[in-house]
C-alpha cells in the first residue's frame, strides 16, 4: 500500500524520531546523537542510537534499525499500514480517504469489533439468569460488583452456541469466530463457543481493545484455565493482564503475580499496580514490556516449589533487562489472593516492605533444603553462597553478605572473602575471553549477514554498502562514477532494491532519505540500510572512491537467484506480501 508523499512528509514531520522513542526509551544526547537501551533486546550498555539528522535509528547490539515509521512496526507489532494509522492518531492527523486497506488493517478492527461485543456479551450474562452461577462464584470467591464491572468479569454459559449465535446476529461470519479464537470449527462444518460454562477474564491491550480471554471453570474440573491462542490481535508472549489499568498507577513498582485472581484481589485492595503474565512462563517481550511503565518489578509469585522455581526463571529472564528486581516472600497464605482474604491488604503491605533483592532471594534459595545443622550441610551452603556472592557488583554488599555467612556456617568471614575474590577473578578472565569471542563473531557477522548470499567475498559487501551510502549523501556521484551500473550488478537483492530505489528518485531529483524505502524493505531491512547509513559517517566522499566501488561490484559475478519463491529468503519472500 502507498500513500501519497505529501501525506507521509506531513507524518514524519509531525512525529519527530527523538520525541517518538523517548516514551520508549529512556534517551541521552552523545554529541550529535541520542543513545539508550535498546528496547528490542535485554541490554545493561547502551547500544541503541537515534540519528535526528536524518531521523533514523540503529542499535549496534542486534542490528535493528530504520525510521519512525519502522519503529513503531517494530514496537508495537504492527503492519506498516498500521504503524502509520497509529503515527497519523499520534499527531492528529486524518488518514487519507483515498487509501485502500491492504487487508490486515480491516481483519484487525473486525476481531476487535467481535472480542469487545463478546466482552459485552459475557458480562451481560454474567447478571442474566444463565448467568446466577457465574455471578455466585465470583461473590463467594469475595470480589465485589464495582470490580467485576472494573475488569469487565463475566460468563460463558453452558450452551454450545450461546455466543455464535449472538455474533452471527450481529453480521459475523462462522469462519471470522473460529479465526479470531471465540469458536471452534464442528465436525459437520458448523461452529461452536470456545468458552462454554466458564466464568471470563477479558485481556485488555495498552490502546484499551478487548483482545483475547481467559476463562476459569466454576468447580475442580481440568483444565482449570482456558486462555485464547494467538491470533491478528494478539500475541501470547507480548500479553501482561491488566497491564492496561497498573500503567495508570502512579507508583514506579509494578507487582508481578501468577494469575488473573490475584491481580484482581490486589487491585481491590488497593494494590493498581499489579500485573500477571498469561499462563506462560515470563518471556523476554514481558519483561521488556514490563521495564518500559516501571523502575522496580516486585515478582510475587505463588509460595509452593512450582512458584519458587518460576520466581527463579523470572529473576533470569529480568537479569539481561535494565530494572530493579525483587523477589517477595509470602507467607500466610499461597499465594496474594488467598493472602489478601486471610489478613487483609496490610499483610500484603508488610511482605512489600520486607521484599528480598536477587541476592537475598538466591541465597535462600540456597539454604532451602540444608538445615545447617550438620558440617556437611553448612560447608555446601557456603560453596553455594560464594558463587552467588561472587557476581554481586557491588563489594560493600559483598562484605556484608560475608559477614551473614561467616556467623551461620562457622567458616571464617576472610576465609569466604578469599573464595569469593577467586572466583571473581576466574569470572573476570572468562569475560575477557567472552568479550574477545564478541569481537570475532561481529568480524564474522559481516561475512555472514543474512543480507548476503553465502560466500559473498567481504571485498564485494564492504563496495556495495559504501557505494550506496555514499549515493545517499552524494546523489549528484550517481550521474559522474555509476553511469555503467545496474541493480542486477549488486550481489544481494536488498543491496539491488535499494539501488534501484534510489536511482528512481535521483532520477525525480529527490534527494533520497531513509523514509523512502519503508514501503520497499521489510523491517529487519531497513535495519540493514540502517547499518549503512550509520557507518557512512566515517567514509571518504569522491567521486573516485565511488568509481573504486563500481569496479570492484562490476567485477564480482552477480549472485542474485532467479526469481522463484524456493529461492527467496524468509526476508525476501515476506517482502512479496508487503508490496
Ligand atoms: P485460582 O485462585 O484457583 O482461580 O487460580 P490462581 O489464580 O491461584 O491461579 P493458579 O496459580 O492456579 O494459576 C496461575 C495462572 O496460570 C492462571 O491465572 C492461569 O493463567 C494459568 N493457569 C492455571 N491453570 C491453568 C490451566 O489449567 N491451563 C492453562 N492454560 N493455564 C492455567
Ligand atoms: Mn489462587
Amino acid at each position: 500500500m502507498r500513500f501519497s508523499e505529501a501525506f507521509l512528509d506531513e507524518l514524519r514531520s509531525k512525529n519527530d524520531i527523538e520525541t517518538v522513542v523517548s516514551s520508549y526509551v529512556q534517551l541521552r544526547r552523545s554529541g550529535r546523537l541520542l543513545s539508550g537501551l535498546c528496547p528490542f533486546h535485554g541490554e545493561k550498555t547502551p547500544s541503541f542510537y537515534i540519528y535526528p539528522e536524518t531521523q533514523s535509528y540503529y542499535c549496534f547490539g542486534c542490528g535493528a534499525g530504520g525510521d519512525v515509521i519502522t519503529f513503531i512496526r517494530t514496537a508495537e507489532n504492527l503492519s506498516y499500514a498500521d504503524a502509520v494509522q497509529l503515527l497519523a492518531n499520534r499527531a492528529g492527523m486524518a488518514m487519507p480517504e483515498d487509501q485502500v486497506d491492504d487487508g490486515t488493517v480491516a481483519l484487525r478492527k473486525r476481531c476487535y469489533a467481535a472480542n469487545r461485543e463478546a466482552a459485552k456479551f459475557f458480562h451481560t450474562q454474567l447478571h442474566s439468569d444463565m448467568g446466577k452461577e457465574g455471578l455466585a462464584y465470583f461473590l463467594s470467591r469475595g470480589l465485589q460488583p464495582a470490580t467485576i464491572r472494573h475488569f469487565g468479569l463475566g460468563f460463558a454459559p453452558n450452551e454450545w452456541t450461546a455466543l455464535t449465535k449472538h455474533l452471527r446476529s450481529l453480521g459475523f461470519r462462522d469462519d471470522e469466530l473460529i479465526q479470531f479464537n471465540l469458536a471452534r470449527k464442528s465436525k459437520n462444518g458448523g461452529a461452536y463457543d470456545a468458552f462454554r460454562n466458564r466464568v471470563i477474564f477479558p485481556i485488555i491491550d495498552l490502546q484499551g481493545n478487548v483482545v483475547a480471554f481467559g476463562g476459569r471453570v466454576l468447580d475442580d474440573t481440568k483444565p482449570k484455565y482456558l486462555n485464547s491462542s494467538d491470533t491478528i490481535a494478539y500475541k501470547k508472549s507480548r500479553g501482561v493482564f491488566a497491564l492496561n489499568f497498573a500503567k495508570n498507577s502512579d507508583e514506579k513498582e509494578l507487582i508481578l503475580c501468577e494469575g488473573y485472581m490475584d491481580v484482581i484481589a490486589l487491585h481491590q485492595a488497593g494494590f493498581t499496580n499489579a500485573v500477571a503474565g498469561l499462563g506462560t512462563a515470563l518471556t523476554e517481550e514481558q519483561a521488556l514490556l514490563l521495564s518500559r511503565y516501571a523502575q522496580q518489578v516486585n515478582i510475587c509469585y505463588d509460595s509452593d516449589e512450582a512458584g519458587r522455581k518460576a520466581a527463579e526463571k523470572a529473576v533470569r529472564v529480568f537479569s539481561k533487562i535494565n530494572v530493579k528486581i525483587k523477589v517477595l516472600q509470602l507467607s500466610g497464605g499461597k499465594d496474594p489472593d488467598e493472602i489478601i482474604k486471610n489478613h487483609g491488604p496490610e499483610k500484603m503491605r508488610a511482605i512489600l516492605s520486607g521484599a528480598m533483592n536477587d541476592t537475598e532471594f538466591q541465597l535462600s534459595r540456597a539454604k532451602e533444603n540444608l538445615s545447617l545443622e550438620t558440617e556437611d550441610d553448612k560447608l555446601s551452603y557456603a560453596n553455594e553462597a560464594v558463587k552467588i556472592l561472587a557476581s554481586v557488583p557491588n563489594p560493600i554488599e559483598r562484605d556484608l553478605y560475608a559477614s551473614k555467612i561467616s556467623e551461620e556456617t562457622g567458616v571464617a568471614k576472610p576465609t569466604i572473602l578469599a573464595q569469593i575474590d577467586r572466583q571473581r577473578r576466574n569470572h573476570q578472565k572468562n569475560k575477557q575471553k567472552e568479550q574477545f569471542l564478541s569481537i570475532e563473531k561481529e568480524m564474522s557477522s559481516f561475512a555472514k549477514s543474512e543480507f548476503y548470499p553465502p560466500g559473498t567475498p567481504v571485498r564485494t559487501r564492504k563496495a556495495e554498502e559504501q557505494l550506496l551510502a555514499s549515493l545517499f549523501h552524494s546523489p549528484d556521484f550517481l550521474q559522474v562514477a555509476c553511469a555503467d551500473l545496474q541493480g542486477t550488478d549488486f550481489s544481494s537483492q536488498t543491496n539491488r532494491t535499494i539501488f534501484e530505489r534510489l536511482t528512481a528518485l535521483i532520477a525525480q531529483s529527490h534527494h533520497p532519505s531513509i523514509h523512502d524505502f519503508n514501503d520497499c524493505l521489510t523491517p529487519s531491512e531497513m535495519g540493514h540500510l540502517s547499518k549503512i547509513l550509520s557507518s557512512s559517517e566515517k567514509l571518504g566522499n569522491s567521486p573516485k572512491e565511488c568509481r573504486d566501488c563500481v569496479c570492484v561490484i562490476k567485477e564480482s559475478p552477480s549472485s542474485i537467484p532467479p526469481t522463484g519463491a524456493g529461492h527467496l529468503s524468509d526476508d525476501e519472500f515476506l517482502k512479496l506480501f508487503h508490496k
